[in-house]
């Protein structure tokens, strides 16, 4: 660890030296649009990215104080996976980020993998104080050492906590709080408080399963029950689980929620995460009955169909005031994301999302729609009514509004055609297709006819598409355009797909292309999104 940590240092000094000879050449950045667009041609405009570096998962996400903490998988010294940190950053909407000092560092027990944190109102740990609540942080110990050599129990639990808001950051002085009971993938704690048994929570991925835990102070933890061997995606690890209860909308009702990433496995290959719905008795997680049918007719539900949605968890302490249940994820793939052709740093978050759980004449379905902090960025909306489709016809182009940063919204009413093709696009023949093939019963994003698609075989060998789970006659969809990904959120955000592409030239056109007979888009809103 010594040397790793040392050639680190010389590493991020002479990295630091660019840095200054860059800044000094280049001119004052004077707005965001120049920082955009002349800097660095695949860095998104309003989704969190780090300076440089690494970065993999969401980790330690938590709300205290008016400020939304986002830790993050992180490698300072090198723009793919290495010795993982907890990289840190704040900000006060969930849009604009502000990145702070590292929280956690590796040590002599191994790296610091993925995990989450809690704010300890009542002081149940003991690390604070009433006064003064300790911010508790549970992680994944990871001994790189000890997995070389073969051993299967080099992930472990620990804790750290932090007194001052979650700036810097105490290890547990008996760490690790839950030892590996020889299980080979044994990480990613992620705890809730569950004020319906008044007790800590804790799922845990462990091999083929979601190991839950309870405990009534953080540190000393019980396992309660297992769940998942044999329900929806398997043949590959299960990893950064999330668990919560959330409000059936417009009901009583209450439900509980798992999302439960898997690599590989996704729906279109690689990553993804994907769902359960069902209750829980304090102890045991139970599938309901109607969602067991769903998962026999598809598989698996997933949070996100495309394949740049990966190991997203929630924000913990959200005050009941708000209780929105707020989710992030990572923008990227195992399948390429050390192959994306970005020079300083490697991946961005996706959009904040708040997501809510609907039920459709039984079926539940998680439906997800970007933080509404992201409406204040609007800067200039451009209205359609009612827009006649008799060609292919362009909805919007850069004559009228920057097109790497977007939020589109439209109505498609009585859903005659078998197709419904929109088109993202510039004059140097780079598409971005995505949309509704109703005959087939799907949606899609086609990324094949964008410039930069060689760095790797799997990025986009073939259209990823999502199954149509959901009846619908008139549909709501939503676009989220940053540059360099697309956010697509179908039938209310009821089917998500999210992917990245890597365009030399920046897009210039949206349209959507003519089907058999003319039909009409409604309600379209074209807003462009700026900086506050
Ligand atoms: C998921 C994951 C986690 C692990 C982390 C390591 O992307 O593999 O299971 O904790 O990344 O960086």
């Amino acid at each position: 660890m010594m040397n790793i940590s040392k050639i680190g240092i010389f590493k991020r000094m002479f990295f630091m030296l660019i840095l200054v000879v860059m800044n000094s050449c280049s001119s004052t950045k004077t707005s965001n649009e120049k920082v955009a667009t002349n800097e660095e041609l695949y860095r998104p405009n309003f989704h969190f990215s780090p300076k440089s570096g690494w970065m993999n998962d969401p980790n330690g996400m938590f709300f205290y104080k008016g400020l939304y903490h986002l830790c993050f998988q992180y490698y300072p010294d090198a723009t793919v996976w290495g010795p993982m940190h907890w990289g840190h950053a704040t900000s006060k909407d969930m849009i604009t980020w502000k990145e702070e000092k590292i929280a956690l560092y590796p040590d002599e027990m191994g790296y610091i993998f993925s995990g989450s944190s809690v704010v300890d109102v009542n002081n149940t740990s003991g690390f604070g104080s009433l006064k003064n609540p300790p911010i508790v942080a549970m992680f994944t110990y990871h001994d790189a050492v000890k997995a070389k050599a073969g051993a299967t129990d080099f992930q472990s639990q620990a804790i750290a906590y932090s007194l001052d808001e979650g700036m810097t950051w105490t290890k547990y002085k008996n760490n690790p709080v839950i030892k590996n009971p020889n299980i080979k993938d044994f990480r990613d704690p992620k705890m809730t408080w569950d004020a319906i048994h008044n007790q800590w929570i804790m799922v845990l991925a462990a091999d083929v399963e979601t190991k839950i835990y309870r405990s009534s102070n953080l540190i000393d933890w019980e396992l309660a029950s297992g769940f998942g061997k044999n329900l929806g995606a398997h043949g590959a690890p299960w990893e950064c689980p999330d668990f919560f209860p959330i409000k059936v909308e417009g009901s009583t009702e209450m439900k509980w929620v798992l999302l439960q990433s898997i690599n590989p496995g996704g729906p279109n290959g690689g990553s993804a995460t994907q769902y359960f719905v069902g209750d829980f008795d304090g102890k045991t997680f139970t599938l309901n009955d109607s969602f067991t049918q769903d998962l026999n007719q598809f598989g698996a539900l997933w949070v996100d169909y495309g394949k740049d949605n990966y190991a997203g968890v929630t924000w913990s302490n959200i005050p009941d005031s708000d209780s929105r249940k707020l989710f992030i994820g990572w923008m990227s793939n195992w399948q390429y994301a050390d192959k994306v052709p970005t020079e300083k740093w490697r991946s961005a978050m996706t959009i904040p999302r708040e997501l809510k759980l609907t039920n459709t004449e039984g079926h539940y379905r998680i439906v997800s729609q970007p933080v509404k902090e992201l409406e204040k960025y609007i800067s200039k909306t451009i209205k359609k009514d009612l827009l006649a489709i008799d060609k292919t016809t362009v909805i919007v182009d850069k004559s009228t509004v920057d097109m790497s940063r977007l939020d589109i919204r439209f109505t498609i009413n009585g859903l005659k055609e078998d197709k419904y093709d929109f088109i993202l696009s510039n004059k140097e023949n780079n598409a971005i297709h995505f949309g509704i093939n109703k005959k087939e019963k799907y949606f899609y994003i086609d990324r094949k006819n964008v410039s930069q698609t060689i760095f790797s075989d799997e990025f986009a060998k073939k259209i990823s598409t999502a199954p149509i789970t959901t009846d619908f006659n008139s549909i709501e969809v939503r676009v989220v355009i940053d540059k360099t990904s697309i956010e697509v959120f179908y039938d209310n955000g009821k089917t998500v797909m999210t992917e990245i592409y890597f365009s030399d030239k920046p897009m210039d056109s949206f349209s959507i292309a003519k089907a058999n007979s003319d039909f009409e888009l409604k309600n379209v809103l074209i807003n462009q999104l700026n900086s506050k």
